[in-house]
């Protein structure tokens, strides 16, 4: 009989803020072979990701592919190469790139979704391979990018960045810090705020769900922000916006608030904008591809230097992976959320 393989599948599609255990079921399938030109990996580390919930809805709600019922999920990950058809990759290779959500997937030797489809090396040198996923991964690159090329804060500037304790808001803000901004973080509780204040060196910390959190807005930003980066969107976003000084820059990273919504989220009320003539900027990672090995070594140069301090939120086992992206949803972690599949990515 031949070898069988793990693997998690949506099994429904949900709305609003239906995301729970029920919509996920862990499947068994043949190993999968590699073919000509193929690699067959073994998977170390997955990353759940905010924009992977868009994919869950059943709607076109986003500019990547819903994930199809029954079939593997599909996320950034770390993996090892047990098997390579393909002349660049060798049997012990560490790389990052699109996994499935199963012990073991096939790389097709192309990739799948641009930009998303390479399989870059992981260097030794770092001493969690989760790291690969966060802060020298998508959430560090974002954070770097956004905070540097984009929002560009001067010295003694206000920085308000909301989605604060996740996996971009613990390194946007503490990347402001090292430029100088005065940086006031917005979470989703008191012990978040903590962390934000007594680990990351934040200056202000918000918890938004304290009915006061307009007025303490008010009384600890007294003038208004100069820069607001934007990881929630919705609701939250248009509080901070009105209170935000004139001709304010609004960077806007990610609308997590909106993924789950049935009207496919992504709006914004331009009303506060037009109000107080706020520079509204977007971006995406993919924007900066170019500039990404020097990001990387500047992340991990402060990393070392002991200016960036990283925080991960980890699960273990594959059959943990769907909790992890309920977790996110539901505001469960603090810096980047990993699913460690081996003792040795632990
Ligand atoms: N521009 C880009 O290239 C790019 C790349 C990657 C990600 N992103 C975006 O950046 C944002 C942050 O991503 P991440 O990976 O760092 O995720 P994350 O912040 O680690 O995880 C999500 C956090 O969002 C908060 N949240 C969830 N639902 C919320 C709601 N309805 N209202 C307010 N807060 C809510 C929760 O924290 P609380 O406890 O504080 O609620 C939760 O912990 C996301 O919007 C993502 O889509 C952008």
């Amino acid at each position: 009989m031949s070898e069988s393989d793990r693997y998690v599948a949506l099994s429904r599609y949900v709305l609003g803020g239906g995301l729970d255990a029920s919509c996920f079921e862990l499947r068994e399938r043949p190993k999968p072979r590699p073919g000509q030109g193929q690699v067959l990996l073994q998977a170390l580390a997955l990353s759940a990701d905010p924009y992977m919930r868009s994919r869950m809805t059943g709607q076109d709600t986003f500019f990547l592919p819903q994930y199809a019922l029954g079939a593997p999920i599909e996320s950034l990950g770390v993996a090892r190469v047990v098997e390579s058809r393909n002349p660049s990759y060798k049997e012990g290779d560490l790389v990052t790139g699109l996994v499935e959500w199963a012990d073991y997937s096939v790389w097709n030797g192309h990739g799948k979704l641009d930009g998303g489809g390479l399989l870059l090396p992981v260097a030794s040198s770092i001493p969690k391979i989760s790291h690969a996923l966060g802060v020298y991964g998508l959430n560090g690159l974002t954070a770097l990018f956004g905070i540097l090329y984009v929002a560009r804060p001067k010295p003694g500037e206000t920085l308000v960045v909301s989605g604060a304790a996740g996996g971009i808001g613990t390194i946007a803000g503490q990347i402001a810090k090292i430029m100088g901004a005065r940086v006031v973080g917005i979470a989703g509780s008191a012990a978040k705020c903590a962390v934000l204040l007594q680990q990351l060196g934040f200056d202000d910390a918000l918890d938004y769900r304290l009915p006061s959190f307009q007025s303490d807005l008010q009384t600890r930003v007294p003038n208004g922000a100069d820069i607001y980066f934007d990881n929630v969107g919705g609701k939250l976003s248009q509080t901070v916006m009105w209170q935000m000084r004139r001709q304010a820059r609004v960077i806007e990273c990610g609308q997590i608030s909106t993924y789950e919504d049935p009207s496919g989220g992504w709006q914004v009320d331009i009303r506060p904008i037009h109000a107080k003539g706020l520079r509204w900027e977007s971006f995406t990672t993919a924007h900066f591809q170019e500039l990404m090995p020097g990001a990387t070594a500047q992340l991990i140069h402060w990393v070392e230097a002991g200016k960036l301090t990283v925080l991960e939120t980890e699960y273990h086992g594959l059959q943990s992976a769907p909790q992890a992206m309920i977790g996110i949803m539901s505001g469960e972690n603090i810096g980047k959320t990993v699913v460690n599949l081996t003792a040795a990515a632990a």
